[in-house]
């Protein structure tokens, strides 16, 4: 078991060699008439080419955050471009799911072909594939076992599995869940280790298991290999469904078409979303014929989901991710990038620790997130945070070796500002 697996997830221990956390101050909300659900950057970006946006005053700005894991390709794709206008060619943009859309059955068929799925349901965002995700893992515990007997769906500490009721009762975040008590029941959290992890399955009510591979929202923490390899073993001794959340870490961020792939495992159900159809919103439930066999029509459904459109740009998309020379570059550029951030930790002792793979790295530093995050603004770059004391870097998978060593050079001036703890 990998020692980091079982820190806690918010180290605030008082260490004299760690320097101290400096505290969260909100900034005000930038006007808007659009509801206040997200603190926004002051920035309004009008035009994209590249990795590079745009804003208002022309200035140019290197993108690491890709809408959030979203835009795969980044900004203009001539590939992207080209799908749209040939799915627009046909002159449908949406279909009901009562007719076979043929863009739709060549998305599942590859989707099918290149995993361990047998089947997809498509969807619109992360937030509903994990909710059907949820659907389904109690429809196969019905279905195979006694009735109603077996439900319960644990997550881990650290989890972002989205906001609408069911999702956010796995997410562990206070801040998601307090203000909407009383949350769906029959969804619990278990420490991220495999002694506590043990303990909860072990109980004859629980249906699934949901992880993310590689947290995201939660710090950007990749999930051993052997760890997950054991929770596959025993979720498959206890008759428990493994369902893998690779809404942002999945098609190719990691250097890999899935996430998962290198732990070698064969999960039961995968949920995508994000970067599926190259920034167009689409969310994939990928599951084994046994869950989908336990589905009967009209119990689950959506009116846009899977539609022609998105579902032709995501095949599109789809094909390029799965090129094992980009995937490759994306490994290799990838280490070499956290390697960077290794020596940017090295030259500032505001930085307490990287972690990441592929074109994902969490880099947790001493002062809000937040302000590091507005000097790197200043310097031409964007990135996120991934809560309150870490910056989340996730470049297009575009990005090339020169792009990313211009990320860290505009890191390091954001970086040399630091203020006082
Ligand atoms: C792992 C994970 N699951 C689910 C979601 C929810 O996805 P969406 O915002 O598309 O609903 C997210 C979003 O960040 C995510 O990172």
């Amino acid at each position: 078991m990998n020692a980091a697996l079982a820190a806690p997830i918010e180290p605030r221990v008082a260490d004299a060699s760690i320097p101290e956390l400096v505290p969260i101050v909100s900034p005000a909300p930038v006007p808007s008439s659009i509801a206040y659900t997200y603190k926004r950057f002051p920035l309004t970006i009008v035009r994209g080419d590249g990795v590079t946006l745009f804003d208002d005053a022309g200035n140019a700005y290197l993108d690491c955050m890709s809408g959030i894991a979203t835009n795969a390709f980044g900004y203009n794709d001539a590939g992207v471009n080209a799908a749209i206008a040939e799915a627009l060619s046909t002159g449908l943009i949406h279909l009901s799911n009562l007719v076979t859309n043929e863009p739709g059955e060549r998305l599942a068929h590859f989707l099918t072909s290149r995993t361990f799925a047998d089947k997809v349901f498509f969807c619109n965002s992360g937030v509903e594939a994990v909710e059907g995700s949820f659907k389904f893992a109690r429809r196969w515990a019905r279905t195979y076992n006694a009735e109603g007997a077996k439900h319960e769906i644990v997550a881990v500490r650290g989890s972002f599995h989205g906001r609408l009721f069911a999702s956010v009762a796995a997410t562990d975040r206070a801040a998601y869940r307090l203000p909407f008590t009383p949350l769906v029941p029959g969804i619990s959290i278990a420490e991220r280790d495999l002694p506590s992890l043990a303990t909860m399955l072990s109980a004859e009510s629980t249906a699934a298991l949901i992880i993310e591979p590689v947290q995201g929202e939660g710090g950007v923490r990749p999930m051993d290999h052997g760890f997950l390899r054991e929770l596959r073993a025993l979720t498959r001794e206890r008759n428990i469904l493994l369902i893998l959340d690779e809404v942002q870490c999945g098609m190719g961020r990691t250097g890999c078409f899935l996430a998962h792939e290198p732990a070698g495992i064969k999960p039961d159900i995968v949920t995508l979303a994000k970067p599926l159809a190259g920034g167009l919103p689409i969310g994939a439930v990928l599951m084994t014929a046994d869950v989908a066999n336990a589905l009967q029509p009209g119990e689950h459904g959506t009116t846009f989901g899977g539609g022609p459109l998105v579902t032709h740009v995501a095949h599109h998309v789809c094909e390029r991710i799965a090129d094992p020379a980009l995937l490759m570059r994306i490994r290799e550029d990838g280490a070499w990038f956290g390697a960077q951030l290794d020596g940017l930790k090295s030259a500032h002792p505001s930085v307490r620790a990287v972690r990441g793979v592929g074109f994902m790295w969490g880099v947790d530093v001493t002062e809000p997130a937040s302000a590091v995050i507005e000097r790197a603004r200043d310097a031409g770059l964007l990135i996120i945070s991934a809560g309150d004391h870490t910056l989340r870097i996730l470049p297009p998978l575009t990005a090339t070796r020169a792009d990313l060593a211009l990320a860290i050079g505009m890191l390091d001036t954001a970086l040399r500002g630091v203020q006082a703890a």
